[in-house]
């Protein structure tokens, strides 16, 4: 069973609190949560204020994605904000593992993102301290773009990695370019964590856009 996770990047941020609620409502499990700082990629998005302002209206796991530089300084305050679970960035860390640790040492699980050109080696030393890994299917920065084909070798690798290891407990998540017609492939591929925004907040029947996606 997949778990879907929206991304409220697509969402109308005039009525974000509103759009959260309804996306659980539609059968959401996590919701995703894109902050970006116009650094790491090409967009601004908001920071832990908006993760607090909504908070309240819902219960579900807020997937926080950070792509953002020197993520480190920000973890307390998105943690206290009301972040579930935090992933960052492999290429946005100098010192990936203490990044991790600090995530941990918040009371959080901790995730680890992999731009579509970054290799799998880039997490495997730290696998045994995550929780999560999320394979960008598209290159971060902007909803609506289309699913890049070749990463699906990549999430087979992975999952066959973590097979070997041992440790399929972690969660494979993939962001981008994922509706209907992706869907499928990824899972196909391993991953079990399907990140959507356009395919559930560009449909006005965000019950029907999450079961096609399931
Ligand atoms: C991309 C973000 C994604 C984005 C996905 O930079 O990390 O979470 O919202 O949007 P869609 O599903 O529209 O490709
Ligand atoms: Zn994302």
């Amino acid at each position: 069973m997949s778990i879907i996770a929206p991304s409220i990047l697509s969402a109308d941020f005039a009525r974000l609190g509103e759009e959260i609620a309804e996306a659980e409502r539609a059968g959401a499990d996590w919701i995703h949560i894109d902050v970006m700082d116009g650094h790491f990629v090409p967009n601004l998005t908001f920071g832990p204020l908006v993760v607090e302002a909504v908070r309240p209206y819902t219960k579900l796991t807020f997937d926080t994605h950070l792509m953002i530089e020197q993520p480190e300084r920000y973890i307390p305050a998105f943690a206290a904000a009301g972040a579930d679970r935090i992933t960052v960035h492999a290429e946005a860390c100098v010192h990936l593992h203490r990044v991790i640790h600090l995530i941990r040492e918040h009371g959080l699980p901790a995730g680890v993102a992999l731009n579509p050109a970054t290799p799998l080696s880039a997490v495997e030393h730290v696998l045994d301290d995550i929780d999560l890994v999320l394979v960008m299917t598209v290159n971060p920065g902007f909803g609506g773009q289309r699913f890049i084909p070749q990463t699906l070798d990549k999430i087979r690798s992975l999952s066959a990695i973590l097979r070997q290891r041992g440790l399929d407990r972690i969660h494979i998540e993939v962001d981008g370019g994922i509706n209907a017609d992706t869907a499928p492939l990824v899972r196909e591929a391993g991953a079990n964590v399907l990140v959507a925004g356009n395919a559930v907040f560009g449909e006005k029947d965000r019950a029907a856009a999450i079961a096609a996606l399931r």
